[in-house]
């Protein structure tokens, strides 16, 4: 059996992946796997279980244990806690702090991994996009496809904002602005797998784009390296 076409996207925060990738997979038939998910997953819970600030060897020996709980849900496209969709909890830009901090430790990191590859490969889709920090240079560096999808700061934040309104959160812009210029300052620069352009990757850069714009550009790029390669999906 020939292993799904996978599609790697990087980027900032805010960039636009998440919602771009997910209605591109649905036009293309594929799984989308919003890695980031899983490390906002793990910084939720670990403030749950109250040990957010505790010492690296106490996080990783409690993440050991419950990583086994992380679960994939086919239907929905989404990762499950002990079958419980945590999702309502993980869109706060609080949480996205604390998943940037967590996923600066390699232990971490190296926990998580397997999970990832798993539901991109064993999808019964024609493909996967996977979606996150580094997805070209660590998960699958052998990608048919690898694209780093960005935007200006500031037509991130707005997006950002809007989409924090859209769940009744409340937000001010120019705090969002700070903290995702933080968070990505913090992605780029830590010592293990930093979100970083791959050199074969291709630029998708969406700030003058609308969503529909973008979803096309991105769906365009997928078709047109699944016909350099020669393979084909509907
Ligand atoms: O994509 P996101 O904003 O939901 O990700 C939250 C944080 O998780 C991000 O700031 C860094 C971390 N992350 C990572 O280090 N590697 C990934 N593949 C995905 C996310």
């Amino acid at each position: 059996m020939t292993r799904p076409f996978i599609v790697a996207v990087d980027g900032p925060s805010g960039s636009g992946k998440s919602s771009v990738c997910a209605k591109a997979c649905e036009k293309l038939g594929f799984v989308y796997v919003n890695t980031g998910q899983v490390y906002r997953c793990i910084a939720w819970l670990l403030g749950e279980w109250g040990i957010a600030e505790a010492i690296e060897s106490v996080i990783c020996e409690r993440v050991t244990q419950e990583v086994p709980h992380i679960t994939w849900d086919m239907t929905q496209n989404r990762f499950l806690y002990r079958g419980r969709d945590l999702t309502p909890f993980l869109y706060a830009e609080s949480v996205g702090q604390g998943a940037s901090r967590v996923a600066k430790s390699a232990a971490i990191r190296k926990l998580l991994l397997p999970l990832q590859r798993h539901i991109a490969l064993h999808t019964t889709k024609a493909g996967a996009v996977v979606d996150g920090r580094d997805i070209a240079s660590v998960v699958f560096p052998d990608a048919e496809l690898k694209i780093f999808m960005e935007a200006s700061l500031e037509v991130r934040a707005q997006r950002r904002l809007e989409q924090l309104q859209a769940h009744g959160a409340e937000a001010d812009l120019e705090e969002l602005q700070e903290q995702m210029q933080d968070r990505d300052h913090q992605d780029a620069t830590r010592d293990v797998a930093p979100m970083q352009r791959e050199h074969d990757a291709v630029i998708l850069d969406t700030s003058d784009m609308g969503f529909e714009a973008s979803i096309d550009a991105l769906v365009a790029l997928i078709r047109e390296r699944a016909k350099t390669l020669g393979i084909s999906f509907t």
